[in-house]
C-alpha cells in the first residue's frame, strides 16, 4: 500500500479548525488527528500523577508512563491514558489552564511531534488530516497540503461565544485572547509559512469553510 497523504491544519483557538478538519476527513474518507489532544492529555497525565506543572524536568520524567491512544476515525473519536478514556475530561477548564504550560517545553513537543509522525504513517486509511499548532512548519511540513484556517478575532469570539453559552462573552473572550497569547510564545500561527494555503472563513459558513479546506486538498493531491 502506498504511503498515506497527510494534510496539515493549523490556526488559532476558535477558527474552527477542529471541526472542519474532522468533517473534511469524513468527506475524504481520511483519518482525522487531532495534537491538541495529546498537549491536553499530557497536561492531564502531569496533574493525574500530581506531577507539578511548573517543574520542567518532573513533566519530561512523567512521559515515561504516558500511554497514549487516540481514535483516528472522524467517526469513533476518543482519547485514552493508560487506558483510562480522557475523552471528555481533557476539555475541563483545569486542562485548559495548564496545557499552555507543558506545550511550551521543548522536549514535550519533540517527543509528541515523533509520536504523531508515527500514527500518521501508519494509518490505514489513504490519507490523514492532521490539525494543530505548528502541524504545518515543524511536525509536516513537508505534507503536500498544508492550510491555515483562520478568521477575524470577532468571527472566533462569536463561535466560541456560541459554543459556550454558559460563559459570558467577556469571559470567553479574554479567555481566547489569553490562549492566543500563550500559544503565540509556542509558534506563528497567524501567519502562514511559505508553500501554506490560507483559507480565511470569516465570511464562510461551517460548510461553506469544510469545501474551500477539501477544495485545497484536493488541488493540492490530484
Ligand atoms: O487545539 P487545542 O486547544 O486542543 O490545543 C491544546 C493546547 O495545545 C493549546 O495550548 C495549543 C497546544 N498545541 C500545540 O502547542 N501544538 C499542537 N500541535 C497542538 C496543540
Amino acid at each position: 500500500m502506498s504511503a498515506p497523504i497527510i494534510v496539515a491544519v493549523d490556526g488559532p483557538a476558535g477558527s474552527g479548525k477542529s471541526s472542519v478538519s474532522k468533517a473534511a476527513a469524513r468527506k475524504l474518507d481520511f483519518a482525522y488527528l487531532d495534537t491538541g489532544a495529546a498537549y491536553r492529555a499530557v497536561a492531564w497525565h502531569v496533574l493525574n500523577t500530581g506531577t507539578n506543572p511548573e517543574d520542567e524536568q518532573a513533566v519530561i520524567d512523567s512521559l515515561e508512563e504516558f500511554g497514549y491512544e487516540i481514535g483516528t476515525d472522524p467517526d469513533n473519536y476518543f482519547v485514552k491514558v493508560n487506558e483510562t478514556d480522557i475523552t471528555d475530561a481533557i476539555r475541563e477548564v483545569r486542562i485548559t489552564d495548564v496545557v499552555s504550560k507543558v506545550a511550551k517545553i521543548p522536549v514535550v513537543r519533540q517527543y509528541l511531534g515523533d509520536l504523531f509522525r508515527h500514527i500518521m504513517a501508519s494509518t490505514s486509511k489513504s490519507g490523514i488530516i492532521a490539525e494543530g499548532r505548528d502541524i504545518t512548519t515543524v511536525v509536516a511540513p513537508d505534507a503536500p497540503a498544508r492550510i491555515l484556517l483562520t478568521a477575524s478575532e470577532e468571527a472566533r469570539m462569536a463561535r466560541r461565544s456560541a459554543e459556550l453559552p454558559q460563559q459570558s462573552q467577556d469571559q470567553t473572550a479574554s479567555a481566547l485572547r489569553a490562549r492566543d497569547a500563550a500559544d503565540s510564545r509556542v509558534s506563528d500561527f497567524m501567519t502562514a509559512a511559505d508553500g501554506v494555503v490560507t483559507v480565511d472563513s470569516t465570511d464562510f459558513t461551517y460548510e461553506q469553510t469544510i469545501d474551500a479546506v477539501v477544495e485545497v486538498i484536493r488541488s493540492r493531491t490530484s
